[in-house]
């Protein structure tokens, strides 16, 4: 199953994280840097705003109200460069096999590329290929939103339900979100990712099985979630329509495997394909993104595709120093392995990116939570943190106050956007400032003679004092378009890989969400049987699963 380290990117990732003459010195700048106060540091330099900043693709990053001096950003950058950063960027652009558990390239940034550029994979330029699987995607959109495309009694389809689980849900249920402002209102979106059945019952009870499609949307086809589903689906249909026949007026399929597609009854043709270079969590924008494309139309799509590509580009060609998600990795590098932060609070102030930190969950814990070195050694140190957030301005009536006033260092990424799509009165006015104001007081907080000054009783000034000194990046951007949902994606994506380089980890492969996936298949098939024998699993789970087979009789 393992590969050979690629030769470009070998030399810098064998040589141990903690044994880098920069993380070295980086250690030893902590002892100081640490120390410092974000009201100190900016009293004394009136240009720390200007000189922490950085725009690419349509954002801003204000990264000023970090703990960093430039002392500390110049050793991050040393850092990155010992580490190969720069030669892994140009690994995975050029289609090296990255993803070295699996032997695999990495070329989610080939699913946006121009329809003249050239990403080999193993000598084979799969440009073409992407852009062949994008137009026979977008003339299916448009059938369908045109009322071309019927459903079994002749009615257009009026209802798509996606049917997938972690990549295959988490990317189109936050994009078709995200962009919901730009979707056909005349037509309803559901997604059924989990195995309970609520999940399907709840997005179903009330759609019209004569016009609904369903996109079950499998990288391979077999995850049993998917797969329960889609079955479950198609009776459903069936118990409408009746013929078996039917169902491809309502099935499509997305996947890398043609084999299993046919096998369930749904044709190749109308199967939209990708390729085991795309990675899950990294596939929102290859035919993964379907529902996305049927909800926005292709026109938004590709400036949505756009988007990813302007971000890819600053990320490929940037030099470090202004190189957007090299930065935002090198700040998290700075929390996570030198303050010894365990989580990052991702805070978008906009309704429309509620779903973005469960989205962007997957994407940095899923490729980070590793703990082995690709040369397959265990680490000596941190690696991937815990992401986490809640659109604002709910979160900050809920968890804000464990973040202003804990004993936990929570760096946080404030987004935010110049101009409302839905301008109400003064709210966007009043959200903006809300991101602006919790900026500044985490940074600055409230000292005891502020507190006193305002004639506080003494007994109250400790709980009415603010430390301050708690970091944040600011992005903002003129306007949620697609454009800058594609940026916003990619900005996240590259910056997971800069923190993957750094860690020495592979970001691409998931082996440790198989062990629960074989024990529950185990576990599923001994709960159908209706003795009890043969149960061999430790006491607590033989008692829990005879318990559970007593009250469920
Ligand atoms: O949870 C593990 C995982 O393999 C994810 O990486 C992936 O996104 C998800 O399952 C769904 O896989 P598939 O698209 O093959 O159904």
């Amino acid at each position: 199953m393992s590969a050979p380290v690629p030769p470009t990117v070998e030399t810098k990732m064998a040589t141990r994280l903690t044994s880098r003459p920069a993380f070295q010195s980086l250690t030893k700048h902590f002892e100081s840097a640490s120390g410092l106060h974000l009201r100190d540091l900016f009293a004394t330099d009136p240009k720390r705003s200007e000189r922490f900043s950085v725009d690419a693709a349509g954002l801003f990053l204000d990264y000023s109200k970090n703990r960093i001096t430039d002392e500390t950003m110049a050793l991050l950058f040393e850092l990155a460069r010992q580490s190969g950063v720069q030669e892994h960027i140009a690994a995975m652009f050029s289609g090296e096999k990255i993803n070295i558990t699996e032997n695999r390239s990495v070329l989610h940034v080939a699913l946006r590329s121009a329809r003249t550029d050239t990403c080999n994979v193993d000598g084979h330029n799969v440009v073409p290929d992407v852009h062949e699987v994008l137009d026979r995607m977008a003339a299916f959109a448009s059938r369908v939103r045109s009322g071309e495309w019927k459903g079994f009694t002749g009615k257009p389809i009026r209802n798509v339900v996606n049917i997938g689980i972690g990549g295959s849900d988490l990317g189109p249920v936050m994009a078709y979100e995200a962009l919901r402002h730009y979707s056909r209102r005349e037509m309803i979106f559901r997604f059924v990712s989990n195995i309970d059945g609520t999940d399907f019952a709840e997005a179903t009870h009330d759609l019209s099985p004569d016009e609904t499609l369903f996109i079950i949307s499998s990288k391979t086809f077999t995850t049993l979630e998917t797969m329960t589903n889609a079955h479950t689906a198609r009776d459903w249909l069936l118990a409408a329509a009746k013929q078996p026949a039917h169902t491809a007026k309502h099935f499509v399929a997305v996947s890398t495997n043609a084999k299993e597609v046919s096998a369930f009854g749904i044709d190749t043709a109308n199967m939209f394909g990708f390729w085991d270079w795309v990675g899950g969590r990294y596939s929102m924008d290859s035919a993964i993104g379907l529902s996305t494309m049927l909800a926005v139309g292709p026109e938004n799509f590709s400036r949505m595709l756009s988007g990813f590509h302007a971000m890819d580009t600053h990320f490929r060609t940037a030099p470090l120093e202004r190189n957007m998600p090299v930065i935002m990795g090198l700040l998290s590098i700075w929390y996570n392995n030198f303050f010894g932060a365990q989580t990052v609070a991702v805070l978008p102030y906009d309704q429309y990116l509620k779903r973005f930190p469960a989205y962007l969950q997957q994407l940095t814990m899923e490729s980070n939570g590793k703990s082995v070195t690709v040369s397959g050694h265990r680490v000596d140190y941190e690696t991937g943190p815990i992401f986490w957030g809640e659109p604002g301005t709910n979160g900050q009536h809920s968890f804000y106050q464990l973040i202003h006033q804990g004993t936990k260092l929570i760096p946080c990424d404030f987004i935010g956007f110049a101009k409302s799509l839905n301008p109400l009165g003064n709210h966007h006015n009043l959200l903006m400032a809300n991101v602006f104001a919790q900026a500044e007081a985490l940074a600055f907080g409230k000292t005891e003679e502020q507190v006193r000054q305002e004639g506080t009783p003494e007994w109250l000034v400790p709980h009415r004092t603010f430390d301050g000194n708690r970091p944040s990046n600011v992005i903002l951007a003129h306007q949620l378009t697609p454009e800058i949902l594609g940026a916003l994606v990619a900005l996240y994506e590259h910056s997971v890989f800069t923190q993957g380089v750094i860690f020495s980890i592979d970001s691409f492969d998931q082996w440790g969400v198989e062990l629960g996936k074989v024990l529950a298949k185990k576990i599923a098939s001994e709960l159908a049987a209706s003795d009890d024998s043969g149960l061999n699993h430790d006491s607590s789970t033989n008692a829990l699963m005879r318990r559970y087979r007593r009250e469920r009789a």
